[in-house]
Formats: structure tokens, sequence, C-alpha cells
């Protein structure tokens, strides 16, 4: 079995679809909810303390109804099981697509090849929990003795990107341990994070699923070098770990047997923090910790396999890109979370969405003649505001934003983080309503500027009937963060569901590595 292949815009409901975009004339976000007091509410969605608000965008009941027709027609159900039981839904790499597998917290057997992979996966936690709790207690000790103060990720995409956002994102909840992350194969990155660190209290992490990616062996072999200064070939057992899919490879690195973390090829590198990927995560925040962040990825999983499709965040919130994208010919997303922890949210975003989604051949194999993957941009909030907003309030493009945001701060400065929140609302607020005419006069009167109405007012006027979303959590926390990134992992999975796609591979950065090699190979 496998996914479908149907070309969506040939569908009965994109048809309809069609027909409600293109009798639009008029049509106002104000009005929406001028005419219906409920529609807060009515397009609103929770899943334990999240709540995703979409009312903010150009939709009706009856586009609501066409785009979850398009779901329906298309089978998505058949597609969210298959990816769950394990089918080989990653077809051009002949794979399985289990990363839910790594937080399937029942131990429900899950298949691959007719192999119940739960018990490797519990291995796995098992020895995450153990190394964290040495490395953390100060059990496990460097090559002279020395407790282990520094730690230092050596990956990049998704065996950095992930766990960079995730060890930044929950640093609040951090022990004692300093976290590095080294990824750009750029000298220069390198020699910024050695030049404060003693080789005696450092450990690296070599993550790399293929163990075969030049910028990653790049950066351990000089950190080997660098190592090997103070130290012997033996002593790389102390100070060296792998998370690698290549055992081989690790092995002939030099690292010992006992210090590699297994990874597998069902799981991609752009899901994969969930794994021992998510090494470094263990280690800063301890294996609590890291459990809760799978639990609460877990409640998405179990969200996103039971819930209705109109009740369904991640789907939802896919078929809404999905009118923006392909209706509304929206090029980009923008996401502004406002949270300084999320700093680090849009570039781990990117590669989720961009290198799952960014194809234009369908799963027939035939050019895409509509649009897929969006393009994701974003910052934090506030900063944005003083930045790119101007862009989404004023510009000629249409830009629908993701607002991410949190009841509650986690120092408790309450006075600031009403401020916070108050821009938080107000943004999407001021998207969708804008200033008429009128009330940008009236303004201008107000504030004594009468004299001036005649030149400034077509600069004070913001059309408005700007789409957003809004997502908000109680609090950030290990558990509302993994829900959060297993949301946005959903809702890349719709996406490219509907666009008829294969998610799952990336070719396309593969043949820049490759050229990347053949032409250091001439040289
Ligand atoms: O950036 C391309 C890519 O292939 C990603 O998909 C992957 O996350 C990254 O390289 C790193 O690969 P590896 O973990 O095998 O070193």
């Amino acid at each position: 079995m496998s996914l479908s292949t149907q070309n969506p815009t040939q569908t009965k409901a994109w048809q309809t679809l069609k027909a409600l975009f293109e009798s639009k004339s008029g049509f106002h976000m104000r009005n929406l909810f001028l005419d219906d007091e409920q529609r807060e509410e009515k397009y609103t969605l929770r899943c334990e303390d999240m709540t995703v608000n979409f009312s903010k965008n150009r939709i009706s009941d009856e586009v609501k109804k066409g785009l979850v027709s398009l779901v329906e027609e298309l089978d998505l159900k058949s597609g969210i099981d298959q990816m769950f039981k394990g089918e080989p839904i990653n077809v051009t790499e002949e794979r399985a697509v289990l990363h839910t597998a790594l937080r399937n917290r029942s131990s429900t057997p899950i298949f691959v090849d007719g192999v119940n992979i739960m018990p490797e996966i519990e291995r796995t936690l098992a020895k995450m929990k153990t190394f964290s709790e040495e490395v953390i207690t100060g059990t496990f000790r460097g090559f002279t003795g020395e407790k282990i103060t520094d730690v230092v990720n050596i990956g990049i995409g998704g065996s950095d990107l992930g766990p960079r956002m995730v060890v930044d994102a929950l640093k609040f909840y951090a022990n004692h341990l300093k976290i590095h992350f080294v990824s750009n194969v750029d000298g220069d990155h390198i020699m910024e994070v050695l030049k404060d660190l003693n080789p005696e209290t450092t450990l690296f992490l070599i993550v790399s699923k293929s163990f075969n990616t030049q910028e990653t062996l790049s950066n351990a072999e000089t950190i080997k070098r660098w190592f090997l200064k103070d130290a012997t070939e033996e002593d790389i057992q102390h100070n060296f770990v792998a998370v690698s899919a290549n055992l081989e490879k690790a092995a002939s690195f030099g690292i010992a047997a006992k210090n590699v973390f297994p990874m597998w090829n069902w799981v991609g590198g752009r899901y994969s923090l969930w794994s021992a990927v998510g090494l470094s995560i263990s280690l800063a925040i301890g294996f609590d910790k890291f459990e809760e962040l799978l639990d609460g990825a877990n409640l998405m999983d179990q969200h996103f396999q039971e819930k209705e499709y109109a009740e369904n965040i991640p789907v939802m919130m896919a078929l809404v890109s999905v009118w923006n994208t392909n209706f509304y010919q929206a090029d980009t997303e923008v996401v502004v979370p406002y949270s300084q922890y999320l700093t680090q949210f849009v570039p781990f975003l990117q590669q989720l969405s961009m290198e799952s989604n960014g194809k234009s051949v369908d799963r027939a194999g035939n050019p895409i003649n509509y649009q897929t993957g969006a393009i994701i941009w974003g910052n934090t909030g506030t900063n944005a505001q003083h930045a790119f907003m101007q862009l989404v309030h004023q510009g000629t493009r249409f830009i629908p934003v993701d607002f991410i945001g949190f009841h509650h701060s986690l120092y408790g400065n309450q006075q600031h983080h009403e401020m916070l929140m108050a821009n938080f609302y107000a943004q999407a607020e001021a998207l969708y309503l804008g200033k008429s005419e009128a009330e940008a006069h009236l303004d201008l009167k107000t504030k004594g500027l009468a004299d001036k109405i005649p030149t400034l007012l077509p600069f004070k006027v913001f059309e408005g009937n700007k789409p957003s979303n809004s997502v908000i959590f109680d609090r950030l926390s290990p558990k509302s963060l993994g829900m959060l990134i297993a949301f946005y992992e959903h809702k890349t999975f719709v996406q490219g569901f509907i666009w008829n796609i294969f998610s799952f591979d990336q070719f396309g950065v593969e043949l820049g590595k490759e050229m990347a090699h053949k032409s250091l190979t001439k040289s």
C-alpha cells in the first residue's frame, strides 16, 4: 500500500473552492466578524492547553466546508494511517516515516519490514537516560577524570537545527552543562566554539544520520586533531560519542561501540530530534524533561489521528495554508513567536517545511502546475514589529502570519508579559481590521493635524483584511514545545499530502552536496 496520487486541482472540492474564491467580491474580514458573533469561537480549535484561532482568515463557513471536503475527497485519513503504521510512504527512498514511533508512549508494537521497532526505541531511550544522568551527575568523566562541563553538538541540518532550537527554547529548565553547537563548515565557526573549551571537560557529540556529511565530518576531524594535542587516541572514548545510522563509519572514526547511539532510516533528519539526535536536549534539561517533550508530541499525534478534520489542528491549519497559497497566491508565510526563547524556531521550521515540501513533481512523477511549499520566514515578536512587519501591514504582498504566544511568562514578570501579549493581540487585530479612510481622517483630526489631512491621509490608511493565525499555550514547557513542533510536523505532512508530493525525501539538497564533493576532489 502507498499514498494515492491525485491532482488536487482536479477534485470536485477544488472546483467548489475555486468558485467560492471567484465569487468573493467586496469580501472583508471586518464584515465576517460583524455578521457572526460566534466567529471567533467557531474558528478556534483546542488540544489540552493549546488554543489555535484561525478566525482571522478570508474564510467563510462555506470555504471551511469546502476545505474539509478536499481532504475527505483525497482520503487524507488513509495517508495518516499509513504513516503511523509504518507503511513505506517515503516511496522514493523506500522507507517508512516513523518519527511518531519515537514518541509512542504506549509501547504498542510498530512494525517495519515485519520487525517490531518499539523494543529498539525503548533500549535507545534507556541508554540516553543512563548516559544523560551519568554526565549530569559527574559519574561519566572526561579522559583525565574531570567532570564534564561543556557539550558540543557537531551536526548540520536536521542533526543541528532541531536540537539547537529545543535546547535554546528550554534553557529555563536547563542544568549546569553548557551546550554548544557547531554546524557550519566555516572554520571560524568551530574556532569560536573551541577557543573557550577545555578538552578535559568537554564532551563531543558527533551527530550524523549518514556519517557522511562533509560539514560534520570536517568539523569532527578538526575537533579530533585539537583534542589529540592534549590526549591520545585511547582517550577518545572518554570524550566523544556519536549518533548515527551508519555504525561502521562511526566506529572507523574511533568512537567506542558503547558510545554510539543508533539512528534509523525510518526517521528523516528534520524529524529526528525525538531520537538520540536529541541527546544534547536530554543532557541540557535531563532525561525526565526530554520525556515530557516526547509526551507533548505524543499528545499532538493522538489529536492528529483521532480528531475529525474540522476539529483537527494540523489538518485545519494545513488547509488554511493551502487556501492562502493556492487560491490567494501567497508565496510566503511569516511565523512570529512572541517568546525570546523561540529565536531558533523559524530556522528549524524552514528546514522542516521547505526541505519537505519544496517539490515540483507529483507522486506519479509528473511536473506540477500549481504552487507547493510556502516560503517560511520570520523572527520573534516584538522585535519583528520593528523590522519587517511594516511590509506585512502596508506592503503590496499577501502574507499570512502565524503568531505563537504563551499566557504566562516563565519568570513571572507580569508587567513585561502583559505588554508582550498586548502587542501579540494588537498585531492580529491591526492586520485584519486595518484603518479605513474615515478612521484615519478622524485620527488625524483628533491629533490636531487637520491641516495635514490632504497630504497625509493616503499614507495613514490600512487596507486590513490580512490573514493571521494565533497559536497560544499556557506557558512554554517541554510538553507545550513538543506539541508545537509535532503540530508543525503534521501540518507539513498534510500540506504535502494535498499537494500530491513526496514530503520525506530531499534530493534537491543532495545534488548540491554531490557537486561540492566533486569540485573538492577535482581541486
Ligand atoms: O541538509 C540536507 C540533509 O540531507 C538533511 O536532510 C539532514 O538533516 C542533513 O543533511 C544532515 O545529514 P546527516 O544527519 O546525515 O549528517
